[in-house]
């Protein structure tokens, strides 16, 4: 998610842990927890209904909120009455452009480094109308309903200003170079068009990928207070720290004057972070000095939240007989915003995929009159490997090659576009593994070969790759009592995926303690440190900081055992934790125990807080998670209905630290992989660019009896560079699958769709 990090890195001293490629001690030793199937530690209370989430927390005279939408692309608002409103019962506040407090534009993502606004649209400051479902007013009543009621109320009309919601307009004003976090998106090696016109065969087409909306199973909202000036949100996040830095922003607030706690999330994949909605209801909650409750209706997060973006894509690969790839090209537009900076950087995964003789990669970006668009789920290569691996897959049928074979013939052996070494790539393996245990020989490589009475039935493939990140700025807190109790504080998230549970884990495991002594808090902005549930990254930044801090930690109970201690004269580097005790390495004759360590310092525990190491690795080399999908689909001659049979998820992401909650992530990502496949897409209304199916009735997600069994497998390979030699599982998942569904169904049918969803009417 966030590559343009890189950029700020300060080198450190040659000895710290990751530079030079030293592997994290722990990696290489025996583990307690690591690797085992440990069920999440928050599951309980959550299946009890005890988790108490953001928008179920009750403050004293608190109100509830209710917000109206503009109804235009763009313009201004001409006349707005909200004197009924005002006067309806129970109604607190009705807030508008007129008298809300003076805030300034949230600094959007990435413009600086605690930035995570969506745009950089002032909120609710002005007339000025810049998408279709914008919040014009906001509605604060004793509670939800009366809110709700009173809020119909208001009435409003617009001058409309020319807008752009046509995609064929937005590309007729031109488009401009795609920038991601800093970083051109545009690579070029060789001359890859000169290649493609001199190969003996090449594809060469257009794939289409729809806007998607964010549909977390919990809608946005927040509990929202201020308390002697302070701002207090209870949200629902996977940014504490930056979204409260840029709420001190938008407030003129000092840093330690916003504090948001998000201890449950349910569900976020890139869309919990700063909206509208938290903003305005602060303001609110601030003008009429009661504490707020703001819970988006599920239409609500369709017009605030903004979500994938549309993306026409170009592939064109030229090969040579047998399969070597002579041109690499993959370009096109993403549509965005006037106002944001997130172009879907489709080609990410194209630079490391494949080696080839040239390359010509690039995004670019056109604007269109719409929601600010974001990251969700794998931004860039969900939609990237797409086009990609449907065009690897055409290119099988020009070449006359099985699948899997022409990609293990391409696998590169340096990345091909920065030229550095991989970390740790086992993608051969992984295609190896999977298509043994999915029966891929089985396939027919006749497309429409294999019909089951009214079914065509096929097999298809597809690779996914999604770079491994480790933001800087992660820290850890750790305390020991003389109990043997371990606290290991973070500010990071658990949005449902396990990460409370890991980190725990890798926690008990530095520590040499069993897991239920550790207790693990996060999600609180109070805690020091900035660490995101974004980019897949957030375990391997609480893992860098954890083995940070435990460091520290360990230093600090050296100094208190003193030279009455066996371990006297040891240093951090000649000692590990077991069974609550500091052993010598090479020597665990030599040990103490914490409670005897404190104990005689006369302590009742010691606390260690510490920076996470510098993400030094990303410099030296090129790192991925790796995927290969095989899925088999029937598609009903009759009426062109698809069902996915079987799908295996075959992984190559390091170590797998806890394979329960491992298996359940692939197993989320592939789900939202064949709803991108075969359902999702927002029904964008080009006459006013207003959202035609904002609800889940009408915005189609997978269910249970569209999800087959699905299987997953893995490598298992530690990466030697990495904290606990894990790369990131979050957006792996997704990454290929739509591909996959694509080739299955070409393979049973002949019929190749470059547009997604694959709704049955393509298939007729
Ligand atoms: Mo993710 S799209 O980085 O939550």
């Amino acid at each position: 998610l966030v590559q343009g990090a890189m950029a700020k890195l300060v080198p450190l001293a040659p000895d710290s842990w990751i530079p030079g490629g030293v592997p994290d001690p722990l990696i290489v030793r025996k583990h307690g927890a690591i690797g085992k199937p440990i069920s999440r530690l928050d599951g309980v209370l959550k299946v009890q209904g005890a988790a108490r989430f953001a928008a179920e927390i009750m403050l004293d005279d608190m109100v509830y909120a209710s917000l109206a939408y503009a109804t235009i692309p763009r313009g201004r608002i001409a006349t707005l009455e909200t004197e009924a409103a005002e006067a309806a019962p129970g109604v607190a506040l009705v807030m508008t452009y007129r008298n809300a407090p003076r805030m300034n534009p949230p600094g959007v993502f990435g413009s600086s480094p605690t930035a995570v606004g969506p745009s950089d649209l002032p909120v609710m400051q002005d007339d000025r109308i810049h998408w279709n479902g914008q919040p014009i007013a906001v509605v604060l009543a004793e509670t939800q309903e009366q809110a709700d009621h009173a809020k119909s109320l208001i009435r409003v009309t617009y001058t409309p200003e020319p807008s752009t919601t046509l995609l064929s307009k937005a590309k007729a004003a031109g488009s401009a170079p795609g920038v991601f976090m800093g970083q051109p998106l545009l690579d070029e090696i060789g001359d890859a068009e000169a290649e493609l016109v001199k190969a003996p065969h090449r594809v060469d087409h257009i794939y289409r990928t729809p806007r998607h909306n964010h549909n977390p199973i919990e809608p946005h909202g927040a509990t929202i207070s201020w308390v002697d000036g302070a701002l207090i949100i209870h949200d629902m996040s996977q940014m504490v720290s930056a979204t409260a830095a840029t709420l001190a922003d938008v407030f003129g607030l000092k840093p330690e004057q916003v504090r948001i706690t998000s201890p449950y999330v349910g569900g976020g994949f890139g869309s919990k972070g700063l909206w509208d909605h938290q903003i305005v209801g602060a303001a609110a909650a601030r003008l009429s000095g009661r504490p707020v409750r703001i819970n988006l209706s599920r239409e609500g997060v369709y017009r605030l939240v903004g979500g994938r973006t549309l993306t026409e894509q170009r592939v064109a690969i030229g090969a040579n007989a047998d399969g070597h790839l002579t041109a690499m090209i993959h370009t096109g537009i993403a549509v965005m915003t006037p106002h944001n900076n997130m172009p879907e950087p489709f080609i990410l995964a194209t630079r490391s995929a494949y080696a080839a003789d040239s390359f010509k990669l690039s995004v670019e970006t056109v604007e269109m009159n719409m929601l600010a668009n974001t990251f969700m789920r794998a931004p860039g290569e969900a939609v990237g490997t797409f086009a990609l691996e449907s065009a690897i897959d055409e290119l099988t049928i020009e070449l006359g090659m099985d699948p899997v074979d022409l990609r293990i013939r391409n696998e590169p052996d340096k990345d091909p576009i920065s030229g550095l070494p991989f970390s740790s790539r086992n993608i051969v393996e992984a295609w190896r593994a999977g298509a043994d245990r999915f029966g891929w020989a089985k396939r027919s490589a006749i497309p429409g070969g294999h019909r089951d009475g009214e079914w065509l039935v096929g097999m298809g493939c597809a690779t996914g790759t999604y770079p491994y990140y480790r933001m800087p700025g992660a820290a850890a807190r750790i305390t020991l009592t003389i109990e043997g109790k371990a606290i290991i504080e973070v500010a990071a998230h658990e949005m449902g995926m396990g990460t409370s549970t890991t980190t725990a884990m890798v926690a008990a495991d530095r520590l040499g303690l069993s897991i239920d002594h550790v207790e693990v808090r996060y999600g609180d902005s109070k805690i020091p440190g900035a660490i995101m549930a974004g980019g897949s990254q957030q375990t391997a930044a609480i893992g860098g900081a954890v083995i940070a801090a435990h460091n520290a930690l360990v230093a600090q109970l050296l100094k208190l055992a003193g030279n009455a201690s066996p371990l006297a004269g040891l240093s951090v580097n000649e000692v590990g934790s077991e069974d609550g005790a500091l052993v010598k390495l090479d020597d665990p004759a030599k040990r103490e125990t914490y409670a005897s360590i404190l104990a005689r310092a006369q302590r009742d525990s010691v606390t260690a807080e510490e920076q996470g190491s510098q993400p030094l690795e990303l410099m030296h080399w090129s790192m991925h998670s790796h995927s290969a999908i095989f899925c088999e689909v029937g598609v009903n001659a009759v009426t062109g209905e698809v069902r996915v049979n079987r799908i295996l998820g075959s992984f190559d992401c390091g170590r797998i630290l806890n394979p329960k909650t491992a298996r359940s992530q692939f197993r989320g990502g592939i789900i939202m992989g064949l709803g991108m496949a075969l359902m999702e897409e927002t029904q964008f209304d080009e006459r006013n660019g207003r959202i035609m199916n904002p609800s889940l009735a009408e915005y189609h997600i997978p269910v249970h009896l569209d999800v087959p069994e699905i299987d997953v497998i893995w490598t298992d390979i530690a990466d030697p560079h990495t904290p606990m030699g894990a790369h990131g599982i979050g957006e792996i998942g997704i990454t290929g699958v739509a591909a996959a569904v694509a080739n299955a169904i070409y393979n049973a049918t002949g019929k190749r769709v470059r547009d997604l969803p694959i709704t049955l009417d393509k298939l007729l």
